[in-house]
Order: structure tokens, then C-alpha cells, then sequence
């Protein structure tokens, strides 16, 4: 297939071009497009045939349902069978931007895109490209992050052209992610709200409004035992580049340490760190981050970059305390497969 790779300036957006892209989506075609978390892999909502394509592109299990895209809070009557105040209240406070709801679905969306669940996955991205197609297309948009399942997600063009050219119809350049990694996904259909995704707005940011907020037990610890993860997003494989992953978590100093003595030990390898915690050395491929904002912005491109430049040993530095470490945390365990040095 011949992919079209078209830019869009976000300032100044061509609403001809992107009635014509929305045309591809509302006639069962796929575009990848730009949000402020990752790029997405879009396809119509309302479409089975359509969605089923997105899963032959990314090879992705049937099993792991979409985020459905709108562009406002009354499209999500549209695909949600019912909207809980509570959960009225988080798209208020938090849309257009970094968080995905779920709630029961609506008949009208297919089981292709919830895999068989009873509920869905609803977002309001806050990327003016990402809204201008969704309205374009005249319907929601369902769009999981637009890698190949199991690597980073992409968070510029060149990644996605990386993974997708040649497999969808038109990928649309709307320059970098801001956020850099995936949104917020919390549960609304149970007693009480559950982060099954740290993301883009933090669980201190939601405790502020909803003060029952949980955090699944799964967002920090890979999948152990028999257990069902209930998004089952968080079962596979995930972010891992060619490279393996290491992660070092603790004081700086401590963790400055071990990493000298991995070099040391690792040393006949090609070694590649990203730095948090200070320090210098002499690897071929060295990335540094000021605090876990700029760590969740960059990681994804830093994974990609390793692979490009073979790398085959990551030793990824954990020192910073904020509020992004979960959702920093929590992708770098998911790459590492849970090899975590805590010292
Ligand atoms: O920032 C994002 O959320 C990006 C952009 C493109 O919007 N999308 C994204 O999609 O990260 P994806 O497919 O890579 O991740 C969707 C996550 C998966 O972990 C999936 O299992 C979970 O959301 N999910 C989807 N529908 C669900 C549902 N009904 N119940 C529980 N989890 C659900
Ligand atoms: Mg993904």
C-alpha cells in the first residue's frame, strides 16, 4: 500500500487537506495522527471492518481494546451508554488532554473496539490536528498508540513512517508529542474510580477532585501469578526495544554507583545509559533528564534512538521523586521486563 505522508501545521491548520483525511477515516481507511500524548493509528469507531484493520497493521492481539477519540464532551453521550457525574466532572476538568475514560459503552460502538467488553474507552485529545480530524471525519476516531505492538510508542512522524509506512493509508506530521507518554485511563464504571494507566495528568491532579481515586495494582508490577489484569492492555509485551533494559532506582549517589559497576561488569557490550541521577560516563550513548516530566517527554525517542544506534545494554537511572515518576516508572519497568535494580 502506498502510504501518504502529509504535514499539518497545527498553528495554521488546512481544513481542505483535512476534510480530505477525514474522508479516508469515514470511508474505513487508517491515518495515523499526531495527539499531545503518542501518536495515534485511527480508524472509524462506528466500523468493524475498519477497526479490525488497525489490529492486522500494529499486529496487535484482538484481545486489547481501543481508546475511542471525540472532540467534545457531548460526542461522548455518542459512544457511552451513560456519563457518572464523577466522570463528567474529570472531562471538564482534564479535556482536551491527556486522559481516557471508561465507561459503559454504547451499542453503536462495534465489539471489535472493546474487544467483547461491556464498556469503552472515551478521550478528548487536546492536539488541534488530532480535533481537526475528528470532526473532519464526522465520526469518532478509535486509536491505539500507531507503533508496532510491543515497541515504544511513537512519539514524532519519524517513528511512526518507521513502523506503519507502507501498511495504512496517510500518516499525518504534526511535529513532537508534548507529553510523551500514553494518557491517564481511569475506570468509572466501578464503586470507586481506578487509575489503570498512569499518564499525561497525574493521580495527584485526579485526588484533588475525586479523593477515592485508586491506583491499580498492576500499574507498577508486571503481571504476576494467574492474576487478570482488568485493562488488558497491561498484560503484553511492551515498549521493548531491541536493546536490553535495565532500570536503576534509588538515592543519587547509590545509584550513581551501581551503574559504574554495571559498565564495569557489562563492559564488553555496547552500553547506552539514560542519566537522572548525575553523573558521567564513558558508554557510547548517553541521554540525560532534568526531573520525570522531560523523562516521560523523551523516553520513548530515547528507546528508538538506542536501537538505531545499536545499543545492547539500556541502563535507565531513577532518582526523581515527583509527580510523573509512576508513569515514568511504569513504562521503563514494562521495557526492562521488570529487570529493576533498586539500591
Ligand atoms: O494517549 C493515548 O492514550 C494514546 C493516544 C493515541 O490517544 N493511545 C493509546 O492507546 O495509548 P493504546 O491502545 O496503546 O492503549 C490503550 C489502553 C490499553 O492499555 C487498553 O487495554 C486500555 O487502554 N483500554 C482500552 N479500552 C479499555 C476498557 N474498556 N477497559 C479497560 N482498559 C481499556
Ligand atoms: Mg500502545
Amino acid at each position: 500500500m502506498d502510504t501518504k505522508i502529509v504535514s499539518v501545521d497545527p498553528k495554521q491548520i488546512d481544513v481542505a487537506l483535512m476534510r480530505e483525511l477525514g474522508r479516508l477515516i469515514s470511508e474505513g481507511q487508517l491515518v495515523a495522527f499526531p495527539t499531545e500524548t503518542v501518536y495515534g493509528l485511527g480508524a472509524n469507531a462506528f466500523s468493524e471492518e475498519a477497526v479490525s484493520r488497525i489490529f492486522v497493521a500494529k499486529g496487535r492481539p484482538s484481545d486489547n481494546p481501543l481508546i475511542v477519540h471525540v472532540s467534545c464532551l457531548e460526542e461522548v453521550y455518542g459512544v457511552a451508554a451513560e456519563v457518572p457525574p464523577a466522570a463528567k466532572l474529570l472531562f471538564e476538568k482534564f479535556s482536551p488532554g491527556p486522559i481516557t475514560i471508561i465507561l459503559k459503552k454504547s451499542s453503536f460502538i462495534p465489539r471489535g473496539v472493546t474487544a467483547g467488553l461491556d464498556t469503552v474507552a472515551v478521550r478528548i485529545p487536546a492536539h488541534p490536528v488530532a480535533l481537526a480530524l475528528i470532526r473532519e471525519s464526522t465520526v469518532p476516531i478509535a486509536a491505539p498508540s500507531a507503533n508496532r505492538s510491543g515497541k515504544p510508542s511513537p512519539t514524532e512522524a519519524a517513528h511512526v513512517i518507521a513502523d506503519m509506512d507502507g501498511r495504512i493509508a496517510a500518516i499525518i506530521d504534526g511535529g513532537n508529542s508534548s507529553v510523551g507518554v500514553e494518557s491517564t485511563v481511569i475506570d468509572m464504571t466501578g464503586e470507586c474510580p481506578v487509575i489503570l494507566r498512569p499518564g499525561g495528568i497525574t493521580a495527584e491532579d485526579i485526588r484533588v477532585l475525586l479523593p477515592n481515586v485508586q491506583i491499580d495494582q498492576h500499574v507498577l508490577k508486571s503481571l504476576e501469578g494467574h492474576e487478570t489484569p482488568k485493562s488488558p492492555g497491561m498484560k503484553y509485551k511492551h515498549y521493548a526495544p531491541d536493546a536490553e533494559v535495565f532500570v536503576v532506582e534509588g538515592k543519587q549517589e547509590d545509584v550513581r554507583r551501581k551503574t559504574e559497576e554495571l559498565i564495569l561488569e557489562y563492559r564488553d557490550k555496547r552500553i547506552g545509559v539514560i542519566v537522572a541521577g548525575g553523573g558521567d560516563y564513558a558508554v557510547p550513548l548517553i541521554f540525560r533528564v532534568q526531573d520525570n516530566r522531560d523523562y516521560a517527554n523523551k523516553l520513548f525517542g530515547f528507546l528508538r534512538e538506542f536501537d538505531k544506534q545499536n545499543i545492547e545494554i539500556v541502563f535507565a537511572q531513577v532518582c526523581y521523586d515527583d509527580s510523573y515518576a509512576l508513569a515514568v516508572k511504569n513504562r521503563l519497568y514494562k521495557s526492562a521486563a521488570n529487570r529493576v535494580f533498586k539500591v
